[in-house]
């Protein structure tokens, strides 16, 4: 089996106040979180335009966590050397958004980050097959990407199972990351089915008591606490 033993919490800064997003930063790297994830997107794969490399840089000083970016984008392979440069850890690419996959994985292997490739909830994994020796991570998307605040889709959860079966063909650990209507009982879920980073929004940025709890509440729900 080829899945990473330790769970991982991926606060997203779509949903944190774009006015204070360094102390949206530290707030989830002193609740534990270990990933901070980071939704670019460029009002063409999907409407809304966010951010890009700059927001990365700016916020690599204030935390050492890993930064796992999201590529909403058409041409991502266009943007691997920037983003690179800024400081990121680990780029995910949408299958839909690349007419050559491999080679845009094997790219972002080359400048030295984890590889990762998104499917859209329509998508078949079929494909990751083909790139399996070049992947890190697979995010299998559990809304339709662009926007937060989104419900859970179900029916993703027999799709992670699929590519837990597919993943453990793998000579090495490969994250089954899932992204959209994330909260303690859906990662619960999707944990049950064989992901192990869950990135989470509203029910981080948005949790009432505090972006802490947030995390805490994931934490104790997948019993990493
Ligand atoms: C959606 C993004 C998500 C988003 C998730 O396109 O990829 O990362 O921030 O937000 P929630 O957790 O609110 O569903
Ligand atoms: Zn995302």
């Amino acid at each position: 089996m080829s899945l990473p033993q330790k769970k991982v919490i991926a606060p997203s800064l779509l949903s944190a106040d774009f006015g204070h997003m360094a102390d949206s930063a530290v707030i989830a790297k002193e609740g534990g979180a270990e990933y901070l994830h980071f939704d670019v997107m460029d009002g063409a794969f999907v409407p809304p335009i966010t951010f890009g490399p700059q927001m990365v840089s700016a916020l690599r000083p204030v935390t050492d966590q890993f930064f796992d970016i999201h590529l909403m984008i058409e041409h991502p392979e266009r943007q691997i050397e920037s983003f690179a440069k800024a400081g990121a850890n680990g780029v995910t690419v949408h299958v839909e958004a690349c007419t050559h996959l491999q080679r845009v994985l094997q790219q972002i292997r080359e400048a030295g980050m984890k590889a990762g490739v998104a499917f859209n909830p329509h998508s078949s994994v079929d494909a990751l097959e083909w790139v399996l020796d070049t992947a890190d991570l697979v995010l299998v998307m559990t809304v339709n990407p662009g926007y937060g605040g989104q419900k859970f889709l179900p029916l993703m959860l027999h799709k992670i199972a699929e590519v837990r079966d597919i993943v453990s063909k793998a000579p090495h650990d490969i994250h089954i990351e899932v992204d959209g209507g994330i909260t303690p009982e859906t990662a619960a879920k999707c944990a049950m089915q064989g992901a192990t980073a869950f990135v989470a929004g509203t029910s981080v940025y948005g949790n009432p008591k505090g972006a802490s709890e947030g995390i805490a509440a994931l934490k104790g729900a997948l019993h990493e606490r």
